[in-house]
């Protein structure tokens, strides 16, 4: 045997374990970051309104948003959320709303309300930060609505699609919905992480299974929006199952979460302390 050759014992702990312990030999996670002035606010989920929890944020203070608000999608016309009789369909996760908002808001309400949240997060934006604003278009009275009286004068850089592997197809009338859009909202001094320009701008990741929350996006999705920046505190304002939060565990990074519902709230906490659990460390 060479000097430098490692002895192969016989494997009698389970695969996983074996696995486990040759990750943790291999490669040592560095150090999570210390944000002191926010200290107060990391590694929690806020349950209380979006706009209240980030006027209370430092200004310029977070690296990095990454959320998805309520689409509104209750206040929709009809098109894929009815059923081809007329009637909403039943079987859709959004059919009730979430626990405490009920997605159904006048277009105008609904878009003020999601200029006022922009405008926060762009208060509590550092210089090189971005936010990942994921929405999704769709026609209504046969135009499209692509929400950009929602972004329009916030510093939209550029749209990523997500496209999704398949979905619930609401109406026989109409092709299956496939993808979402991400607005990267940028502000000047934000750069990319190195390389990761070449991922292009049309991203394939399936969507959410195993969570229970009615709109929840998948965690691979958050991680590409987050290992695609530098650094600093990533921020969800719409936290719901806790998603955005686990990416960033997952990319050692230091997170804030704010949900309105109690109950998306205990959810999220559940979902991060199973995955704390399953983490190597
Ligand atoms: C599209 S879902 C986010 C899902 C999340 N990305 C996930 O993967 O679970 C939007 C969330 O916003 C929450 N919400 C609605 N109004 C809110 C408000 N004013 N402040 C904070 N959260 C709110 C809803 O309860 C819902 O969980």
């Amino acid at each position: 045997m060479s000097p430098n050759a490692t002895l192969i014992e016989p494997i009698k702990a389970p695969f996983n374990q074996v696995v486990r312990k040759l990750i943790r030999a291999s490669e040592k996670q560095p150090e999570k970051p210390v944000t002191k002035s926010l200290n107060s606010w990391t590694g929690k989920i806020h349950c209380m309104d979006a706009i209240k929890l980030m006027e209370s944020l430092p200004a310029e203070s977070v690296g990095v948003i990454v959320t998805s608000p309520p689409y509104n999608i209750k206040n929709s016309t009809g098109n894929g959320l009815k059923n081809g009789s007329g009637g909403k369909w039943p079987g859709a996760g959004l059919i009730k709303g979430y626990s405490t908002h009920n997605d159904a808001m006048p277009h105008d309400e609904y878009v003020r309300w999601q200029r006022n949240c922009l405008t926060a997060m762009i208060r509590v934006l550092r210089s090189d930060g971005a936010i990942f604003y994921n929405h999704k278009w769709r026609v209504q009275g046969g135009l499209l609505q692509d929400r950009s009286d929602i972004v329009s004068g916030f510093p939209v850089r550029q749209i990523v699609i997500w496209k999704r592997k398949g979905g619930i197809n609401f109406n026989p009338g109409y092709f299956l919905p496939t993808y979402e859009v991400i607005y990267l909202i940028a502000k000047p001094d934000f750069k990319l992480a190195p390389k990761a320009n070449a991922q292009g701008d049309v991203w394939e990741i399936p969507q959410a299974r195993d969570n229970n929350h009615p709109a929840p996006f998948p965690v691979e999705l958050a991680q590409r929006c987050i290992s695609a920046t530098v650094g600093g505190v990533i921020l969800d304002p719409f936290m719901g199952s806790g998603t955005t939060a686990i990416a960033a565990e997952i990319l050692n990074r230091e997170w804030i979460g704010v949900e309105k519902s109690s109950k998306y709230c205990k959810m999220a906490l559940k979902r991060i302390k199973e995955h704390q659990k399953t983490k190597l460390v």
